[in-house]
């Protein structure tokens, strides 16, 4: 079973290597590999699964239900919950959901979107024992405000997104995602750092990657632009239940 302090340790010495999984079903064969140190059960599901524009939409009770499943087929991995939008707008209101989601979930970290505006609440939070892992860059929550652009591209935005992830350090994060931040700046936050950063769209130059598991399936509808895909999983299974179909009388 990974540890934060495992992966903490890996900086600079191996890739960390992080998918995401929202059930039991996929969270076991991600596991089976013991090659994924972190499984995040992303808010993305919201998009991923249930089809919804965004993630903000999503409760708690849905990502706790999601949660507990993939906790029972994880063995191997670290499990990491991504508190959803509205969760954790105050510091009382991010650690009773914390409370809860650690009590229904027994997961062993959660994720917070956000930097500097969030370094009150990070510290709060491990404070009551429960790791952390920072998400700065760009912020899927906040999509109403800045879109889905690459972050970092001004001189004042880099600075504010170096800030940012000082401060999550500092606010006592174990590790760092870095979304669709400027490649050359994610390479000069993560040298600047001792935590892990966990690059996503951020080039190649993080301590670790994260993708959405159906992205690299190949089975997301429709596929997104920026992800290779491992596989061709959505053909496959509709080739499968066409398959299925006319051998069963269909035709
Ligand atoms: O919800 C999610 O899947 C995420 C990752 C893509 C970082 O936040």
């Amino acid at each position: 079973m990974r540890t934060t302090e495992n992966i903490v340790s890996y900086k600079g010495k191996k890739k960390i290597i992080c998918l995401t999984a929202y059930n039991y079903l996929f969270a076991k064969l991600i596991d089976q590999t013991e090659l994924v140190d972190v499984i995040l059960v992303g808010d993305s599901m919201n998009e991923v699964l249930f089809g919804e524009r965004n993630t903000t939409t999503i409760s708690l009770d849905v990502m706790i239900w999601c949660a507990r499943s993939v906790r029972k087929a994880v063995k191997n991995s670290m499990v990491v919950f991504d508190m959803p939008f509205g969760t954790f707008h105050t510091k009382d209101a991010a650690l009773q959901n914390v409370v809860r989601i650690i009590k229904e979930t027994d997961v062993d970290a959660v994720k917070i979107e956000g930097g500097k505006d969030k370094t009150e609440i990070i510290d709060a939070i491990v404070k009551i024992g429960i790791p952390v892992m920072g998400h700065i860059g760009l912020l899927p929550q906040r999509v109403r405000i800045t879109g889905y652009r690459k972050q970092g591209k001004t001189e004042e935005s880099a600075k504010s997104i170096i800030d940012d992830a000082k401060a999550v350090e500092e606010a006592g994060a174990f590790s760092v995602v870095l979304e669709a931040v400027d490649e050359k700046l994610a390479e000069k936050i993560t040298q600047s750092i001792k935590i892990p950063t966990i690059g996503i769209a951020s080039g190649e130059k993080c301590d670790g990657k994260i993708a959405v598991l159906e992205d690299i399936l190949g089975i997301t509808q429709p596929p997104p632009k920026h992800i290779k895909p491992y596989d061709n999983l959505a053909e496959r299974i509709i080739e499968a239940v066409k398959k299925y179909a006319t051998e069963n009388g269909n035709k």
